[in-house]
């Protein structure tokens, strides 16, 4: 994937570029959501998991305070749909509170990344995660009350 850039005027197109992004991901695959508080980055998640088709975009929620929130559409009326990976599973994670290494472990990423599936993650930078999984950025800016940077690179 070449580095994208697109600047967004909506939530709604957010949603989009993450549906687009979504739609085309190679599983497994580690997406890391960098930006600051209300960058859009559960926004651009709620896309992501739409995209990959396991779940709805209302269904995405910010995984605040259970810091994990899994998504997965296995059914098989679901599967004989032609969406790429359709019933590929999502972990999206909020780094945000978790204080420390003990925290992080008590997590279980690392039984995650044995898996097939997507993990999506906001604050990466709080903590390494060791994968050897191909990554994806993602970096939101907030450029103004509706308007968003957004830049993808992997
Ligand atoms: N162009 C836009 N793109 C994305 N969100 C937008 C845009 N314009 C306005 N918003 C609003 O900005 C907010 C973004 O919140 P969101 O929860 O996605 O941020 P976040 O980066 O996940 O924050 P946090 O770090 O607190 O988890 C939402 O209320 C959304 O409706
Ligand atoms: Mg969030």
């Amino acid at each position: 994937m070449p580095k994208l850039e697109w600047t967004t005027h909506s939530r709604e197109e957010t949603i989009q570029h993450g549906r687009e992004i979504g739609a085309g991901l190679k599983v497994p695959v580690l997406i890391l959501l960098s930006g600051e508080l209300g960058a859009g980055k559960t926004t651009f998640t709620k896309g992501l998991v739409s995209g990959i088709g396991a779940a709805e975009e209302d269904d995405v929620t910010s995984p605040t305070f259970t810091l994990v929130h899994k998504y997965e559409r296995g059914t098989a009326a679901q599967k004989g749909q032609n969406k790429p990976e359709a019933g590929a599973r999502v972990y999206h994670v909020d780094l945000y509170r978790v204080g420390n290494f003990h925290d992080l472990e008590t997590l279980g990423l690392e039984d995650v990344f044995s898996e097939h599936a997507v993990v999506i993650v906001e604050w990466p930078d709080r903590f390494t995660l060791r994968t050897d999984w191909p990554v994806v950025r993602v970096h939101l800016e907030h450029d103004d009350e509706e308007i968003r940077r957004i830049t993808v690179e992997s």
